[in-house]
């Protein structure tokens, strides 16, 4: 078992560990005193997790209820927001219950804001199970639900009290999934560790699974590090957005059907990369995401794709801050304006 320790204004452990799923209750009472929690999920989840993460609780007296809803991100909206307070209400859950997040970004995202809401807040406990959510959207505090305005435009920060890591959950993912996993992980070292890098690129879909723990770690370690210096995403945090202003844009041009994120991601890495860094490093980093199917660029036309930047949520006042990677492990945030933005890219 591995645990990392999250120093932000509501510090939390995140114990990563084979097998953990069936250690929650152990987890969960160390960490928590309530005896009563909802577990919520999506339908995909709750065939293959639910019912062991009851029968863990239950074997430390906890009591729980499991809400489901359709998996994808189509669910991740006020509509079932709402049907979560409902269900929370009918359940009789206080401000001295929590909720545990059992899934992906999307169920995580959700059952954050829910508690970060409901009552005015509630604890609540992510159990990550696909790659991405491992890596990136378990850690950190950021929940939100998706408004016909955007993705994530309503949420809040809200630290989990608990995240709980069984890489054995990832053994059930697409390969789809795993690839959307893997283009995080492969942005966590280009931003921060060159050895990371180099493991990844030394590994390909395929095996990858057999270093999959310390990948895991490495890439929630870098996350821990960066949120305990900018917890409310004024500064630092921004770094974790490489690739992601133009992979959004990606996203936003397919109207986010038939293109993951971790594909945007991807594709983002690349095109910045081979537009104001290095053609050695550009290759580099285009034969590694290949490993993991990821794309290296986009059939889009790249203004078609600017309009969709210039919307980004991560825009200031004006102008749009962009992440270039100079070298493996190091990153580099520059703001500039919409316009020199789109000269850059089109140049
Ligand atoms: P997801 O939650 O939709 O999961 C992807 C699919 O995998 C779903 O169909 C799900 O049912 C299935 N699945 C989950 N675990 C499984 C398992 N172990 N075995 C088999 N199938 C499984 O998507 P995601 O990629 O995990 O997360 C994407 C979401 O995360 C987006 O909404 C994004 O905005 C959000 N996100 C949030 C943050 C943050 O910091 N809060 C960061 C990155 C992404
Ligand atoms: N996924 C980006 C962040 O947590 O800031």
């Amino acid at each position: 078992m591995k645990n990392i320790k999250v120093r932000t204004s509501s510090p939390y452990d995140i114990i990563i560990e084979r097998g953990g799923l069936d250690k929650c209750g152990e987890f969960i009472s160390s960490a928590l005193k309530s005896k009563k929690a909802v577990i919520i999920t999506d339908d995909i989840v709750d065939r293959l997790y639910s019912q062991r993460l009851v029968k863990s609780l239950a074997d430390y007296d906890i009591k729980s209820d499991v809400f489901v809803f359709p998996n994808g991100e189509q669910s991740k909206n006020l509509s079932t927001l709402s049907d979560i307070y409902d269900f929370l209400c009918e359940k009789n859950i206080t401000r001295s219950d929590f909720l545990i997040a059992l899934g992906g970004g999307v169920v995580g995202d959700i059952t954050g804001f829910a508690a970060a809401s409901y009552l005015r807040g509630i604890d609540f406990v992510q159990i990550p199970t696909t790659l991405l959510a491992q890596v990136d959207s378990s850690v950190g505090g950021k929940t939100a639900v998706d408004i016909k305005g955007g993705k994530n435009l309503v949420g809040a920060f809200k630290q989990p009290a608990l995240v709980v890591c069984d890489s054995d959950t990832l053994k059930s993912l697409p390969q789809t999934e795993l690839s959307c996993g893997m283009a995080e992980a492969i942005k966590y070292g280009m931003i921060r560790d060159a050895d990371l890098f180099r493991l990844i690129e030394n590994h390909d879909i395929s095996d990858i699974n057999d270093v999959m723990d310390e990948l895991v770690y490495t890439c929630i370690d870098i996350k821990r590090d960066v949120v305990e210096h900018d917890e409310f995403d004024k500064g630092e945090r921004m770094i974790l957005n490489f690739g992601h202003t133009l992979g959004h844009a990606i996203e936003g041009w397919h109207n986010y059907t038939d293109y993951t994120h971790g594909m945007g991601v991807s594709a983002g890495m690349c095109m910045i990369t081979e537009r104001l860094c290095s053609k050695a490093l550009s290759d580099r980093l285009k034969n590694c995401v290949k490993r993991y199917n990821l794309p290296t660029g986009t059939e889009a036309p790249i203004g078609e794709l600017l309009p969709y930047c210039s919307k980004d949520k991560k825009r200031d006042a004006g102008d749009i801050n962009y992440i270039i990677c100079p070298e493996t492990g190091k990153a580099e945030i520059h703001r500039v304006t919409v316009a020199e933005f789109e000269k850059l890219m089109e140049g």
